[in-house]
């Protein structure tokens, strides 16, 4: 079997922004790694979360402040051939549509400046948040729903029965890569199951790392790319974790400088690139 060249979508390498990597020669390190294993391109996706920003001068500022440390990591990254294509995003946490309102018209606010969000709506869900994924869709841009195999749904309701759903939205549903090999058993004993169980109803439109540095190893695109392909699934492998992701960013990622050329239409056209 012969790996395509991956890219990740969702990612907390921005340097000492969040919970990820704490400095530049962590995300250095764990870039080379990445790029060992076959990823071409890679959109970090610092948290953002809207709860706790009070105003859009606070939002301005996180916004800033990632920007400031992707800017420093990027300058470090240039020129270096063992390292992926790397570009900024957010991982927008958004609990209802008033929340997302105030970030999706931003131009500064997407996957690597294009029009798909990354959002998350708590681990904990507290009703369909179908109204995100409108709100999102209603404005003209695209929404990527942040590892859903780890959410933890309300009683009484089939996870995979709210994944068609917002699904049948128009959002793209991203699995975490660590998911197919148990890495979150210890959090959430059903997101193995749920993510082989997305891919057997055809629900896996992205799979990425959700990298969070060196202190939380073990996540890795190739180890998804085997586990898929060994059980049939090299197809929909391929398409996961190269294409489909390529046509999200239609990327031209380049370190230091993370101006994509977003294109509207051609992947929002189609929820199966
Ligand atoms: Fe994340």
């Amino acid at each position: 079997m012969n790996p395509p060249s991956f890219i990740d979508l969702h990612s907390h390498l921005a340097p000492g922004v969040d919970d990820g990597s704490a400095s530049v020669e962590e995300s250095l390190t764990c870039l080379a790694a990445l790029r060992a294993e076959g990823v071409g391109a890679l959109v970090t996706t610092p948290h953002l979360l809207l709860p706790h920003l009070a105003t859009d001068s606070d939002i301005d500022a996180q916004l800033d402040f990632h920007r400031q440390a992707f800017d420093e990591l990027a300058e470090a990254a240039s020129g270096r051939r063992d390292l992926p294509a790397i570009g900024l995003g957010q991982e927008i946490w958004a609990p209802d549509a008033a929340q997302i309102r105030r970030v999706v018209r931003r131009t500064d606010v997407g996957l690597g400046r294009g029009r798909f969000l990354l959002v998350e709506f708590g681990f904990d869900l507290k009703g369909t948040h179908e109204d995100v994924v409108r709100a999102v869709l209603d404005a003209g841009r695209g929404i990527v729903v942040a590892h859903p195999e780890r959410y933890r749904y309300r009683p009484g309701v089939p996870p995979l029965e709210q994944m068609r759903r917002w699904r049948e939205l128009g959002a793209l549903l991203q699995v975490n890569a660590g998911s197919f090999n148990g890495h979150y058993r210890n959090q959430n004993s059903a997101a193995e199951g749920l993510a082989w169980g997305m891919v057997e109803a055809g629900m896996v439109d992205l799979v990425s790392t959700d990298h969070h540095g060196i202190r939380r190893m073990g996540v890795s695109l190739r180890e998804a790319f085997e586990a898929l392909a060994g059980r049939g699934e090299q197809e929909l492998a391929e398409r996961v974790l190269a294409r489909a992701p390529g046509q999200v960013v239609r990327a031209d990622l380049v370190a230091g400088d993370s101006e994509v050329v977003s294109s509207p239409g051609a992947v929002g056209s189609s929820r199966s690139p």
